[in-house]
């Protein structure tokens, strides 16, 4: 564990805007910076920084935090993780590495990767490198890739039996199952299959694809099941080992398989990703938007290779990348392209990759008027989401030459779909009690005299109580870590307060404060005057409105009192 202290001490010299800025550029407005959200896909930028309370806010996804939420959530780091990453832009010293929440999950993927090589290495492994060799892959062009032959005899749970890992963490790192029927007990997942260990972009391995090595074995392929690190869709096989060229090349090269990006990868085409045997997520586009805003589709050949390619359009269109799209013939992947062609001829082809516009027009089959609108709609969804005026406007007017259309007519159709595209975003109702919170949470130098006034009672939603309780301990409780004192929904209603409102001067939280809880006592004393009324008890309902009263006269009073006499705080 990191000490307390510490992190208390990181987050006060963390620069919230030097944090981000690493990642996305942010632009000034007011006193907040502005960007385009990194967790969502979306146009105009509804994401902020607010440098002096040290938190982001989406007004689009609601994702928000502080610096260390943001790295958890962009670099996918554990809290303490994060901690220490911004301690070491700091330079400041963090020795214990104990209490990591996925540290065992990571360990035990690094423990089996080694072994998974290490089979293939021996005599065990023989199987695997003999497919190896006949799918033509030069392992000694790929280490980094680190592949490994999981025997058909097993023999992981031994070695992690060895190791002094638990079949509990086996199984929590998605290696075993361990399914009730008996007989599939403890069952390892990888058997008689080439290891392809998927690495998340820190490097660290956060689970496996698995060939099997004979052809009746099913499925073909196989992933680890999905990991509290492990998510199918928020990965992309080789970029870690593909980024820093992807990077300096400005493109990345999409393929569909594994064997087609060693393939590609070991002749020296190094730029290339592969989503895992799923068709490419919204997460998955962005990924790679973080890395280079150019991406070439190379998939099969095959019909479903085309359709593929036609999802992928839309999303990566829409994380704000370059799309283009290379052909194959029918029947060729890339690798079978490369071991019939030769890498130069696939270099040609690639080269002469066309851009999405003319690609979908081309993919799309178009027989009757019908279709063409189709057609023609999609093409206008897709380029509507575009946001760099030159190619917009190049499109746009692709789009209107090809088809034979007004400006006018696709622009009229662009802002019809506008409105009906507002997805991503959700919204909350946001109650009283939330609003008081998010005023008391947003000036903690008023919070003396907030504590003498407001009971944990005077909330009434459970996370609200516990949250006080906490504050009442701790005035500078933070509630921007991902903590798990209250819910998600409720961190981030707060939060869209506290990034919208300012601090709110002295006086005027003084009378809110009174207002709210003068709110609270009179509705106590009005249910109770109800109560009475029921019961026909005149002389309860008559003390009621007597403590009413008072209650109203006593507010009146304590506003000007604290007002006058603390005015120095
Ligand atoms: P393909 O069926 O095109 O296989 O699946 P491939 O890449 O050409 O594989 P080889 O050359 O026959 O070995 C493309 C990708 O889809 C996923 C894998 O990621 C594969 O690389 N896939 C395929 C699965 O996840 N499961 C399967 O059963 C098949
Ligand atoms: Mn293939």
């Amino acid at each position: 564990m990191i000490e307390k202290e510490k992190i208390e001490e990181i987050k006060r010299q963390t620069d919230i805007v030097a944090v981000i800025s690493q990642y996305i550029k942010l632009r000034k407005v007011g006193k907040n910076y502005r960007a385009l959200c990194p967790f969502h896909t979306e146009k105009d930028p509804s994401f902020y920084v607010n440098p002096d309370k040290g938190i982001f806010y989406c007004f689009g996804c609601k994702k928000g935090g502080n610096a260390i939420t943001f790295l958890m959530e962009y670099e996918k780091l554990d809290f303490p993780a994060a901690v220490r990453r911004l301690a070491k832009n700091l330079g400041i010293e963090i020795d214990t590495t104990k209490g990591l929440k996925y540290k065992e999950i990571y360990e035990v993927n690094e423990l089996a990767c080694q072994f998974y090589s290490l089979c293939l290495t021996k005599e065990i492994g023989k199987k695997g490198q003999h497919y190896l060799n006949e799918r033509k892959i030069d392992m000694t062009k790929l280490k980094d890739f680190r592949l490994g032959y999981a025997p058909g005899s097993g023999g992981l749970v031994t070695f992690m039996r060895q190791k002094g890992v638990s079949i509990e963490k086996l199984n929590k790192a998605g290696l075993i199952s361990t399914s009730t029927s008996y007989r599939q007990m403890n069952r390892e997942i990888f058997r008689d299959r080439l290891i392809f260990p998927i690495y998340n972009v820190s490097g660290r391995v956060i689970g496996f694809g698995g060939r099997g090595i004979d052809d009746y074995i099913k499925p073909k392929y196989l992933n680890s099941p999905e990991t509290p690190l492990f998510k199918k869709g928020e990965v992309l096989y080789g970029l870690y080992q593909s980024k820093d060229n992807i990077r300096t090349k400005g493109e990345a090269i999409l393929v569909e398989g594994y064997f087609d990006l060693l393939s590609l990868f070991q002749k020296g085409i190094n730029n290339v990703c592969a989503p895992l045997g799923t068709s490419l997520t919204e997460k998955q586009a962005v990924l790679i938007s973080r890395f280079s805003n150019k991406v070439n589709i190379l998939f099969d050949g095959d019909l479903s290779g085309i359709k593929a390619a036609l999802r992928a359009i839309g999303l990566l269109i829409n994380a704000q990348v370059d799309v283009f799209v290379t052909s194959l013939p029918t029947g060729s992947d890339p690798d079978t392209f490369i071991n019939q062609n030769g890498v130069d001829k696939l270099r040609e082809v690639i080269d002469g990759a066309q851009d999405f516009f003319h690609f979908y027009k081309k993919a799309v089959k178009i027989d009757t008027v019908e279709q063409e609108v189709v057609l023609i709609k999609d093409l206008i969804q897709i380029i509507s989401s575009i946001r760099d005026g030159i190619r917009y406007d190049r499109y746009l007017k692709y789009i209107s030459r090809v088809f034979d259309i007004p400006i006018d007519t696709i622009m009229k159709e662009m802002a019809s779909k506008k409105k009906t595209s507002v997805k991503s975003v959700r919204d909350f109702k946001i109650t009283q009690e939330e609003k008081v919170m998010a005023m008391i949470l947003n000036a903690r130098e008023y919070f003396s005299l907030v504590k003498d006034f407001l009971k944990p009672e005077d909330f009434n939603e459970d996370g609200l109580k516990r949250l006080y309780n906490l504050l009442l301990r701790d005035k500078n409780f933070d509630i921007y870590d991902l903590s798990e004192v209250i819910s998600e929904t409720l961190r981030e209603k707060l939060l869209s307060i506290i990034m919208k409102e300012e601090a709110v001067p002295k006086q005027a939280f003084l009378e809110a404060l009174i207002r709210y809880k003068s709110g609270i006592e009179e509705k106590r004393i009005r249910s109770k005057i109800s109560e009475a009324q029921v019961k026909g008890d005149e002389q309860a309902r008559t003390k009621y409105f007597k403590q009413l009263n008072a209650l109203k006269q006593k507010m009146l009073k304590i506003d000007l009192d604290k007002v006058t006499t603390d005015s120095d705080l």
